[in-house]
């Protein structure tokens, strides 16, 4: 199947006159299709038609713009099987999960959907009297959206519907590796009404569709998740857009020595394995405490052993492939990268006989902080295992990394509990519950290397996708002048 852009409200080919194929990590026999390769100047047309659209939309009323929303809403939700089995053909996660991602993006989607009916600014004081003040939004206009593949539906979701309920057009520029995920969530949008030209889509290579899209001068917002040296680019290449940024992590779980390990050891095995330990949220770190190690290390050996690998559409499966063979190298060398640094493999450590790009769920324990794989982002199902003597030397294991995205602390004392709310240097921090499984009404992002102060989702994502302009009217009748007239 041939697969096409979408711009001003049609199906086209790209000006390039080339495609690229994408196949099913589970069984790279399978191909899911063939996409085309857009270039500078299907973006160019894409902007064009963005900018087209920009009018109408943003002066269309918000409530309006909300009930499209929540048509898609319904949309996603009567789809979600199928989309959810796209997805785990697509990309290769497990079938729970890509219902999951759908359900997320039905979540953000309700959520935005109600934003039309607030969109809130404030209303405050003046100095002077007969004045009176307040701010309001404004969409920022034509935005640039680049997305990865890890949550195909998602995270697009994420970012499409507060653009859209504030009154931006936009331009999608998925991952490669989920092209399809991306056709369907904007077919989604069009049945659901979608005025033409307001929701555009361009496939292919993030070196000209992505950079085409960041340098464009008519694009006066991006937003972009992925990692940290892309995201690194696209800061600069965005010259004085607003960009919000959201890149990588290195997740870590504290184990304290009172916690109830059974339950640290599920969240573990959940956070680090879960999509194939392929989220920015995933827990690649453990932080042990040493009164309880050995304990808890048993307890996690035990529950990786437990986890099926294969094909994410047979219910069987705990842990799908990961998403390419570029991911399963870097696992791979990541592998050899801890063992030469003389941690030690207490699981998994090699490819399976499968067919497919599967690795082995792994564990290295004996990890310290300044080894690489407890300081790299690996995207893959490794985790390491770092003990530490007392709370402080916690606190500092967690914090040792270059990023700060999500966190975990288990852990029955109220007072540790606080203390690592307070010290972890991070935008998420779990108590009792793992780094991954982010709710939609709750601002979402990272600090450090993970971004830039920006949030997604909640109130924060219409801050990432509105402007705030203050308004002050003045009824007193003859001149005040601020700072002057006070008395
Ligand atoms: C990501 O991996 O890029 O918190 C986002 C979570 C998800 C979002 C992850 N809901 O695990």
């Amino acid at each position: 199947m041939n697969y096409k852009l979408f711009v001003s409200g049609e199906w086209i080919d790209s000006e390039s006159g080339e495609t690229f194929s994408k196949v099913n990590p589970a069984n790279p026999d399978e191909v899911i299709g063939e996409f085309q390769k857009g270039n500078s100047e299907d973006v160019n047309k894409a902007v064009d038609a963005a900018e087209d659209a920009l009018e109408k939309w943003s002066s269309t009323p918000p409530p309006k713009r909300g009930r499209i929303l929540l048509k898609a809403a319904q949309i996603l939700e009567a789809r979600k099987e199928e989309l959810a089995k796209t997805m785990t053909r697509e990309m290769g996660k497990v079938l729970v999960e890509a219902r999951g991602d759908v359900q997320e993006a039905i979540d953000i989607a309700e959520y935005m959907a109600g934003e039309g009916r607030r969109l809130y600014g404030h209303t405050t004081t003046s100095e002077l009297r007969d004045k009176f003040c307040m701010t309001v939004r404004r969409p920022l206009g034509v935005v640039g959206l680049i997305t990865p593949w890890n949550f195909p539906i998602a995270i697009p979701a994420w970012k499409i519907m507060p653009a859209l309920v504030c009154g931006n057009t936009l331009i999608f520029k998925p991952s490669s590796d989920t092209p399809l995920c991306a056709i369907r969530l904007i077919e989604v949008l069009v049945e659901a009404g979608i005025p033409k030209g307001v929701v555009n889509l361009v496939t292919g290579p993030g070196s000209n569709t992505g950079e085409a899209l960041v340098k464009h001068n008519k694009v006066r917002g991006v937003s972009f998740t992925g990692n940290r040296d892309t995201g690194k680019a696209v800061l600069k290449m965005a010259g004085l857009k607003k960009v919000g940024l959201e890149m990588g992590g290195k997740n870590g779980i504290v184990i304290m020595d009172d916690a109830d390990l059974e339950l640290a050891a599920d969240g573990v095995t959940w956070g680090g394995y879960g999509t194939t330990g392929q989220r920015c949220t995933a827990a690649s770190r453990v932080i042990v405490h040493k009164k309880i190690r050995n304990e808890f290390e048993k307890l996690l050996i035990g529950r990786i052993r437990e986890l099926r690998l294969g094909n994410g559409l047979d219910p069987e499966t705990d842990v799908g492939p990961l998403v390419n063979s570029a991911a399963l190298d870097k696992t791979e060398t990541y592998v050899k990268i801890g063992r030469d640094e003389g941690a030690n493999l207490s699981c998994g450590g090699k490819r399976p006989n499968m067919k497919g790009y599967f690795y082995e769920p792994t564990l290295f324990t004996n990890v310290t902080t300044d080894m690489k794989i407890a300081q790299d982002e690996i995207f893959g199902p490794v985790v390491s295992l770092i003990q530490v003597e007392d709370f402080d030397e916690t606190i500092h294991a967690m914090n040792s990394v270059e990023y700060g995205l999500s966190s975990a602390i288990y852990t029955n004392d109220i007072r540790k509990a606080f203390k690592a709310i307070e010290k972890i240097e991070a935008g998420i921090t779990y108590v009792n519950s793992s780094t991954i499984g982010a709710e939609v009404h709750l601002p979402f992002g990272g600090i450090k290397s993970s971004g830039t102060g920006s949030r997604e989702a909640g109130i924060e994502g219409i801050n990432e996708f509105s402007e705030t302009k203050t308004v002050y009217i003045d009824y007193f009748g003859k001149l005040q002048r601020a700072q002057i007239d006070i008395e």
